[in-house]
């Protein structure tokens, strides 16, 4: 998508203008409603169109403007207008005309401040992300045709200078939504680690530790998900220093099941498919190292993703087996289903062993019981840190991912331990299954500021509601994490 900010709206292909509840033009909708002889205000009231959000209605070849069509476009109430309810006019915007033939959009938010103008091009931009790379026979008539957002603002210049930052945030996010959207037989752990190895060109240290190196580091837990796959696993090391040189690290660990079958404990066929997101965490880590990267952030941060492929095989990992874990702690692994906290182990373990960060934040498609707990619209949120769980909590409803605080109280220690090993890969049945998991992971955090963030719910969604989330892959977690470093740990 090409991106231009431009002073005047003339000759604009399709004009998008904001109309707020209650048919109320933004900006100078107004004046351009007067030079149509007040054909916008009639098209409104001829229609259900009100100016509430997430609605457009489109008026095609209106006489006395230059603007081949004019797309009103609801922004909501005026005065809950704020920078999410622009996100989601602009998104609007885009869907309403992407498959209409027109091959440019023009937003006027001239009224609005020039970071709001690059605001809006980024929300376009993220409304407008799609996988089409294996679909070789879209019919034209399903082919978007808009490859130009144009957005109005009275300082071009500012605007240009803001867009490089949400540049840098949106080429993340689509970084993660490829990763997460590509089937398991083309992102296995090695190629996934090719790509993010790949990210060197921004300026980020990129380390692979292969199986041999894993072996030697004493990575046995995490190679013990990985060893009934034929695809080696990997551990990905992303660092970005652009804080002061003595300046401790923040770190941030991610699970990366490139599929997940369940091993031994194999998943049902239903649904099986939805597994290839299940490195959902680490594309959020990866993602967020890509932003932090591209936009020069002025801070130290560390990124590590366990990838394996966790698959029944003669040499898989049995239920009952127990591994001694990089911490030293032996498990029992009594369900292979759970793997992800068994990759996080030794992750976190390494994690805070190497780099002593300041904190240690994990993501993570967890648990099922997450979205029994939560629903579809929630990731779920544990930490041993209220400061750094308010810090998370605080940036997400800034850029539209939702997450809920959950306990992660001592009396369900027990049920994590085994009568044959330190602990045990599961809780006792069903209950509480994703504060279990939350639970085993502290054992491997060694005090460390933490918190686990399972976004089980949130990875992928089917029937979204947010123009600026197509349905898929959702990058869930690049901007709250990128945001959350920007408002609480940049210098
Ligand atoms: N990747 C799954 C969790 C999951 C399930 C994510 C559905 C998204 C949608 C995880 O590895 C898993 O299988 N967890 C088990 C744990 C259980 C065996 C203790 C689960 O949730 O059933
Ligand atoms: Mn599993
Ligand atoms: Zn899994």
């Amino acid at each position: 998508m090409k991106i231009e900010f431009v002073a005047s709206a003339d000759a604009a292909e399709v004009l998008v203008v904001l109309v707020h509840e209650g048919r109320t033009f933004a900006g100078n909708g107004q004046t351009v409603d007067a030079a149509t002889s007040g054909a916008l205000t009639k098209a409104m009231t001829n229609s259900r169109f009100n100016g509430g959000s997430n609605s457009t209605l489109i008026v095609a070849a209106p006489a006395g403007v230059d603007a081949g069509t004019i797309v009103l476009t609801g922004a909501g109430a005026a005065d809950k207008f704020d920078d999410l309810a622009l996100e989601a006019a602009a998104g609007a915007a885009y869907h309403a005309v992407k498959l209409s033939g027109a091959t440019s959009i023009t937003i006027d938010v001239s009224y609005l401040s020039a970071d709001q103008a690059a605001r809006a091009a980024f929300a376009a931009r993220l409304a407008s992300y799609r996988f089409l790379k294996y679909r070789t026979t879209l019919k034209p008539e399903k082919t978007p045709s808009v490859e130009t957002i144009k957005v109005v603002t009275a300082d071009v210049n500012a605007a240009e200078a803001a867009w490089t930052t949400y540049a840098a945030v949106a080429e993340a996010v689509e970084f993660s939504r490829d990763l997460v959207a590509e089937p398991a037989n083309v992102l296995y752990p090695e190629e996934y680690a090719r790509r993010v190895k790949a990210l060197e060109t921004l300026g980020l240290e990129v380390e692979v530790l292969g199986e041999k190196e894993l072996e030697k580091l004493g990575f046995r837990t995490l190679l013990a998900v990985g060893q009934g796959s034929v695809r080696d696993s990997q551990v990905v090391i992303m660092k970005w220093n652009g804080g002061a040189k003595d300046e401790q690290p923040i770190a941030f660990v991610g699970k990366g099941v490139c599929f997940d079958t369940g091993g031994i404990s194999l998943k049902p066929p239903e649904g099986m498919e939805e597994m290839k997101w299940d490195m959902g965490g680490s594309a959020a880590v990866a993602g967020l190292m890509h932003a932090l990267a591209g936009r020069k952030a002025k801070v130290n941060a560390v990124g590590v993703i366990g990838l394996v492929e966790n698959m029944p095989d003669g040499n898989a990992t049995r239920p009952g087996d127990v591994v001694e874990s990089l911490s030293g702690q032996t498990i029992e692994i009594l369900n292979t289903d759970a793997e992800g906290r068994l990759v996080l182990a030794d992750c976190l373990w390494y994690t805070q062993e190497r780099f002593k960060p300041k904190f240690m934040l994990d993501l993570a498609t967890l648990t099922g019981a997450m979205i029994i707990s939560l629903g579809l619209e929630y990731a779920g949120v544990f930490s041993n840190s209220d400061e750094l769980a308010d810090n998370f909590l605080a940036a997400g409803p800034k850029v539209g991912e939702n997450a809920w605080r959950m306990p992660i109280p001592a009396i369900y220690d027990r049920h994590i331990d085994s009568p044959i090993a330190d602990v045990k890969n599961m809780g006792n049945g069903r209950a509480g299954g994703s504060i279990t998991a939350a639970l085993f992971l502290q054992r491997f955090t060694n005090g460390t500021p933490w918190a686990h963030i399972d976004i089980a719910p949130t990875a992928w969604v089917k029937d979204s509601r947010n123009p600026t989330v197509p349905d898929g892959a959702v990058g869930w977690g690049v901007r709250t994490l990128d945001r959350m470093v920007k408002d609480s740990y940049e210098s």
